[in-house]
């Protein structure tokens, strides 16, 4: 329960389609952007799914959206500026961050709103001195999901203040009971990063992209060209085919998650770990773990030491993270009922 790797195999079409790419060439270097056919495929799902028009000429294909989170972080910022970000946060974020030499400053996220944003707290942590604002819906490592209507707010903000927004959108299409938005559907001067690993399976794969506002197109492709040169020719095959699946090939896979989520929350009351609150997609649940002897870390290696049962310890995500550990569901319902019932096991033990 600890790595964040969807547990289903990839689409049939992506293998069919990236076998035959290998099989029959071409496999050399494509453009950087990425192969035409894949961008307009990418175009179509943001028509398909939001309605919006995203034209392939801002769309950069890259070998997973972690490179396209570093060439967006070197892009736009410069050494000293300042990212904002929520806290718990993606633990990647502040190191692309320092990367282009920047600092993090973070907007506390509240267990009792469920870790959604306070939108109004979100929207005063961004002045004219901030260089950029990430969001990331659904997130990693709370599952909460932020609304349409505090996505526009943010980028509202952000377009006042000039600062460039920044939307990971990487786990979209794992959403258990609302609708999901995507921040393009309220400005196009956002950079929305996504990619196929976490809806498609397709984790090792390494295939994401970024869609760039129209003054950036040009940077992010430089910086794309002479760092990545492009995602690997065959696996771009695989991840169109993908796409041009539709969405209803992720329903049945949703359902699962579904259900293992409302178990997991559940399991986490009975266990006397719940933070009371239900993540409304990706696949992970923050537990609390303030009661229980030592910091997360040490907790986290009990689990593991005397029950088999790995997860993250949360400060890896922030100090709102701090007494919590981040249990992923994208693992077996068997392997999660067996996990419930040997921490049930141990924590009924007085020695923890
Ligand atoms: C929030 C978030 N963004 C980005 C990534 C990176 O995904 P990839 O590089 O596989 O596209 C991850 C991976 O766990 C993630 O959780």
């Amino acid at each position: 329960m600890e790595v964040g790797e969807p547990d289903f195999e990839p689409p049939a079409a992506a293998i069919e389609a990236a076998a035959a790419a290998l099989r029959d060439g071409p496999t050399e270097y494509t453009s950087s952007r990425g192969k035409q056919s894949l961008r307009d495929a990418i175009s179509d799902y943001y028509d398909r799914r939001y309605g919006v028009d995203v034209p392939a000429e801002r769309i950069i294909v890259t070998p997973g959206s972690s490179p396209a989170l570093l060439l967006t972080m070197l892009s736009i910022v410069d050494p000293g500026e300042e990212v904002v970000l929520t806290d718990p946060y993606y633990a990647c974020y502040p190191n692309f961050v320092r990367q282009a030499g920047g600092t993090i400053s973070t907007v506390p996220l509240d267990p009792d709103a469920g870790f959604a944003p306070d939108v109004d707290e979100f929207r005063s942590a961004i002045t004219r001195d901030t260089a950029a604002a990430l969001v990331n819906s659904p997130s990693n490592p709370t599952g909460a999901v932020m609304s349409g209507d505090s996505l526009e707010a943010i980028a509202e903000r952000a377009r006042r203040t000039d600062t460039r927004l920044v939307s990971d959108e990487v786990y979209h299409g794992l959403t258990y009971d609302d609708d999901e938005h995507s921040v393009l559907e309220y400005t196009e001067d956002a950079i929305v990063l996504d990619g196929v690993s976490k809806r498609y399976g397709m984790t090792g794969w390494r295939l994401g992209w970024m869609v760039a506002p129209p003054d950036l197109v040009e940077t992010l492709n430089r910086l794309a060209q002479n760092i990545v040169i492009c995602a690997p020719n065959h696996v771009q095959d695989g991840a169109e085919a993908a796409l041009r699946m539709g969405d209803d090939w992720l329903d049945g896979i949703k359902e699962t998650y579904r259900e293992r989520r409302d178990f997991l929350v559940d399991a986490a009351d009975d266990l006397g770990l719940s933070m009371d609150y239900t993540p409304g997609g990706a696949y992970y649940l923050l537990l609390d773990v303030s009661h229980l002897p030592g910091d997360a870390f040490e907790v986290a290696d009990v689990f593991l030491e005397d029950a088999g049962v790995a997860m993250t310890p949360g400060p890896d995500f922030g100090e709102g993270a701090e007494d919590t550990l981040r249990a992923s569901y994208a693992t077996s319902t068997s392997d999660l009922e067996e996990a419930v019932s040997r921490l049930d096991e141990l924590l009924s033990q007085t020695a923890i």
